[in-house]
């Protein structure tokens, strides 16, 4: 049996989902299970029988989820979203005694209150089970068993039912967070934008919690991403498990057949803070990832881990989360954010630009200096990055974290070739890629 399928993931990582999904199709399901479709703002569409909806649970990296498309009809009003919902024959997906939740995301809808459209979709869900079995779910929005996605365009809606339970990027690893992490499923996209491979020198000179190092090594060691948790999927009647046990069997499989690479990753760190290199190194104790090379420095004294050059990829404190740290050119200790931020604007204002203009000149000069041969990726919302490193970015994509919108801009360290550009906020002239 054949079902639609949408795999959502952060904006800007669409092709790289698309990409991912396919090499999972050819690389470990047979023909036919899981066809890859139309890439959208936003996602993915695939089709592919339960095996293929399984394993891309259990395979992507970059899918933010993975969801059963159930129904999709044009709508004018609440009422015939409830309707629409109504017929559908849910009671063959999961039973009244399952807790179920309801989630409705809109583009240009014209109804003029989502959270009624959602009340309208739950009675719909419930009223269609009492009427079948007797009894109704109930609801439970911290810790669902089932969960019901609603897409509102301004003419169509379409309803959902989500295979995966907790989102696709907690792997189930990471307890130990910084201020600012950045999400597993975006990191991992950004390391395929990067055209990192296994073997090829990798390292984060402002590593944090080491999501970058973490979603490289499980790459290296043919690591699952989803292989130590559960899903949504587990819940619902269909389950097939047996396929599930042959996949999990045969991901098991992967890993310990790639242990051996456990010595040779080839994947380094390194970060100001203490406090995050002992959470880096307790992420990746818990994720099997071995002893990952991790180096208290400021990143304006980096130098190359490896004599080969490689890939570097960061994405730098900036102002709107946090703030770069160490001390400037004259050993002063740089403003902390209670001092810049008296007036709640304060990391904004172009006169308290300068200590963090400091730092990325200076590491701008390392990247030069040291790092010939080098390809290096920065994410960051900051446009006027470039400028401040005084280097002409080879590439710029957009991409965003949550609701930020940045851009991983990309600089080839080529010998003799460093483009340098004179000074921050000059015009920018880079292509989008
Ligand atoms: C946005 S966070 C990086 C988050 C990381 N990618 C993660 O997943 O946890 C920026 C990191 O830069 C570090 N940092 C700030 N100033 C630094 C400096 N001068 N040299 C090196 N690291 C610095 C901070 O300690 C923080 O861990």
């Amino acid at each position: 049996m054949s079902f639609e399928f949408f795999a959502p993931c952060p904006r800007g990582l669409e092709t790289a989902l698309a990409a991912e999904l396919a090499e999972t199709a050819q690389q470990r399901l047979p023909p036919g299970a899981l066809d890859v479709g139309a890439e959208v703002p936003g996602g993915v569409h695939f089709r592919g029988n339960w095996a293929g909806g399984m394993a891309a649970n259990l395979h992507s990296r970059i899918a933010s989820r993975v969801l059963l498309k159930i129904a999709q009809q044009p709508y004018r009003s609440e009422q015939d979203i409830y309707a629409l919902a109504r017929e559908q024959r849910w009671e063959q997906w999961f039973s009244a005694n399952e807790t179920l939740r309801i989630d409705i995301t809109a583009i240009k809808s014209p109804l003029r209150s989502l959270e009624f459209a959602t009340l309208r979709v739950k009675d719909a869900i419930c009223d269609r089970m009492r009427e079948k079995s007797g009894a109704r779910p109930s609801i439970d929005t911290a810790f669902p068993d089932v969960r019901v996605f609603a897409f509102l365009t301004a003419g169509d809606c379409t309803l959902y039912l989500d295979t995966s339970g907790e989102p696709l990027f907690k792997r189930g690893w990471r307890l130990d967070k910084g201020a600012a992490p950045l999400r597993e499923n975006l990191a991992a996209g950004i390391l395929r934008l990067t055209g990192w491979t296994p073997g090829t020198p990798l390292f984060d000179p402002m590593c944090g919690s080491g999501t970058f190092l973490a979603e490289a090594a499980q790459v290296a060691l043919d690591i699952a991403p989803g292989l130590t948790r559960s899903f949504g999927f587990e819940r619902l009647k269909q389950f097939d498990t047996a396929a599930w046990r042959h996949l999990k069997s045969e991901a098991n499989t992967a890993r310990n057949t790639a242990q051996s690479k456990v010595r040779d990753l080839h994947i380094y760190g390194s970060d100001i803070s203490d406090l995050m290199l002992e959470k880096a190194r307790a992420n990746f104790t818990r994720a099997g990832l071995g002893n990952v090379p991790l180096k208290q420095l400021d990143a304006r004294n980096m130098t190359p881990p490896e004599d080969a050059p490689g890939i570097l990829v960061a994405n730098p404190p900036y102002g709107e989360r946090i703030e770069v740290r160490g001390r400037n050119a004259r050993g002063e200790a740089r403003p902390t954010a209670r001092d810049r931020d008296e007036d709640g604007e304060g990391f904004r204002r172009a006169d308290t630009d300068a200590p963090d203009a400091e730092f990325f000149n200076a590491f701008g000069d390392a990247l030069k200096q040291r790092f010939t041969g080098w390809r290096a990726f920065v994410l960051t919302s900051d446009r006027k990055l470039p400028g401040q490193l005084r280097l002409r970015e080879s590439a710029k994509t957009p991409l965003f974290n949550g609701a930020l919108e940045c851009r991983l801009f990309r600089f080839d360290l080529i010998a003799g070739s460093v483009r340098q550009r004179p000074a921050a906020g000059a015009a920018d002239t880079g292509n989008e890629a």
